[in-house]
C-alpha cells in the first residue's frame, strides 16, 4: 500500500483490488444479477435511502451530466463555489439547459439565505448543489439548504454531488428531502474508479419522465426498467462491481457511523496541525470539509518538490486544483485511511517543513 492523501483515486484494500480479478459472468445471468442487486440494495445505506439507486459504469460526471438531461426542461439553477460545482454548471451548458449561476467566492460556502434570495426572483426545475467542493475543501450545508428549497419552492428539485463525502460524511438523501444525490467510486467508497452511483426520489423519477431528450446511456428512466430486472441497459464494469460488492460489505462492517466519526477525527487532525504549523487553511471556519483539507501555500513551498520528499517515503499529497494549483495544496483524509497514517504523514510534513524553514533561514 502506499498512502495517497489525494482526494481520489484513493488507495484500494488488496482484498476488493483482488476481487475484480474473479472470472467473468454474462451479465445477463442469474449470478450476476444477484450480485448486482446486493450492491445496489447494499449501497443505498450509504445514501440513507429507501429509493432506488443505480450503479452507472461512468464516472461521477457522467451522471452529473444525467442529472440536468433527466431532470430540467430548461431551467437550472447552479450553485458555484470551486472547480467542479462550476465543471455541473457547464456540464448543464453543453446540454443546451438555461442555467443561471449563483456563484460565491471559492473557499466561501453557499448558504440557504443565498439560495432562498434566487429562488425569491425565479423558478427554476431543479438547483445543483456540490456537498463537499474538492478543489476548495468547502463543505456545503446540504440539509440547510434543501430546508430553504423546500420552503421558497417545493416543486424545485434538489441535486446533489457528494462525489467527495458519501461514504465518509453523512448524507442523509430521505430525512433531507434530496431528489438526486450521485457520487464516484474512487473517493471515499475506496474502490477503483469507473463506476458511479446516483439514487434517484420518487418523485425526480415522475419529472424524468416527462423531459424529452434525455439521451439513451444515462436515461434514468430506461435504467428503471432495467433495474427491476436486476441488471443495467449496458454492459456493466463487472470486474468492478465485484470489488464494489466487497467493499460495501467492508464499509458496512465498519459501521457507518464509526466510518463518519473515522473522517471527521482524521480532518480535525489535519486542521488543528495545519493551525499550529501556521498553515491558512483555504475553507471558511464552520463549513471545513471532512473528506480534503485545502491549505493555502503561505510559505511558498515548491509543491512538486514536497511531494517528491514524500514519494521517498511512499506517501503522496495533491496540489491545488485548477487556478489554485501553486496557490493551495490538499490532503485528503478519506476513504480507508487511518489516523496512524495520518499521523506519520503529518511528521513527515513537520520534517520536510523544519528543513526548508533552516534552508530559508540560511539564506537570509
Ligand atoms: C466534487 C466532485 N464532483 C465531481 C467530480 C468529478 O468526478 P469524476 O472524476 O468521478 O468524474 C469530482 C472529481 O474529483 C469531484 O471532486
Amino acid at each position: 500500500m502506499s498512502p495517497m492523501f489525494v482526494p481520489g483515486p484513493v488507495d484500494v484494500d488488496p482484498e476488493v483490488l483482488a476481487a475484480q480479478a474473479r472470472p467473468m459472468l454474462p451479465h445477463r445471468s442469474k449470478e450476476f444479477e444477484s450480485i448486482y442487486r446486493r450492491a445496489w440494495e447494499k449501497s443505498r445505506q450509504l445514501f440513507f435511502t429507501q429509493s432506488r439507486v443505480f450503479i452507472v459504469t461512468a464516472s461521477g460526471t457522467g451522471l452529473q451530466e444525467a442529472a440536468v438531461r433527466n431532470l430540467a426542461h430548461q431551467d437550472i439553477l447552479s450553485c458555484v463555489n470551486g472547480a467542479f460545482s462550476k465543471r455541473w454548471h457547464e456540464v448543464a451548458l453543453a446540454n443546451g439547459k438555461r442555467a443561471d449561476l449563483l456563484e460565491v467566492a471559492w473557499g466561501k460556502p453557499i448558504t440557504p439565505e443565498m439560495v432562498a434570495d434566487a429562488l425569491r426572483k425565479k423558478q427554476y426545475e431543479i438547483i445543483l448543489v456540490t456537498h463537499n467542493e474538492t478543489s476548495t475543501g468547502v463543505e456545503n450545508p446540504i440539509a440547510e439548504i434543501a430546508a430553504a428549497v423546500h420552503d421558497m419552492s417545493p416543486e424545485t428539485l434538489v441535486c446533489v454531488d457528494a462525489v467527495s463525502s458519501l461514504g465518509g460524511v453523512k448524507v442523509e438523501m430521505d430525512a433531507w428531502g434530496l431528489d438526486l444525490v450521485l457520487t464516484s467510486s474512487q473517493k471515499c467508497l475506496a474502490v477503483p474508479p469507473g463506476l458511479a452511483l446516483v439514487a434517484v426520489s420518487d418523485r425526480a423519477m415522475a419529472r424524468a419522465e416527462q423531459v424529452p431528450n434525455r439521451g439513451w446511456y444515462f436515461d434514468l428512466v430506461r435504467m428503471e426498467k432495467h433495474l427491476l430486472k436486476d441488471s443495467s441497459p449496458a454492459t456493466p464494469a463487472l470486474s468492478l462491481i465485484y470489488a464494489l460488492d466487497l467493499q460495501l460489505d467492508r464499509i458496512l462492517a465498519e459501521g457507518l457511523e464509526i466510518r463518519f466519526a473515522r473522517h471527521r477525527a482524521m480532518s480535525q487532525r489535519v486542521q488543528g496541525w495545519a493551525q499550529e504549523s501556521g498553515l491558512e487553511i483555504f475553507a471558511a471556519e464552520g463549513y471545513r470539509s471532512q473528506t480534503v483539507t485545502t491549505l493555502s501555500n503561505t510559505f511558498n513551498l515548491d509543491i512538486s518538490a514536497l511531494n517528491a520528499f514524500l514519494l521517498e517515503r511512499d506517501m503522496r499529497i495533491a496540489n491545488g486544483y485548477g487556478p489554485l494549483k501553486g496557490k493551495t495544496f490538499r490532503i485528503a483524509h478519506m476513504g480507508n485511511t487511518q489516523m496512524a497514517e495520518i499521523e506519520s504523514l503529518l511528521a513527515t510534513l513537520d520534517e520536510y517543513l523544519s528543513e526548508t524553514t533552516a534552508i530559508r533561514l540560511k539564506s537570509l
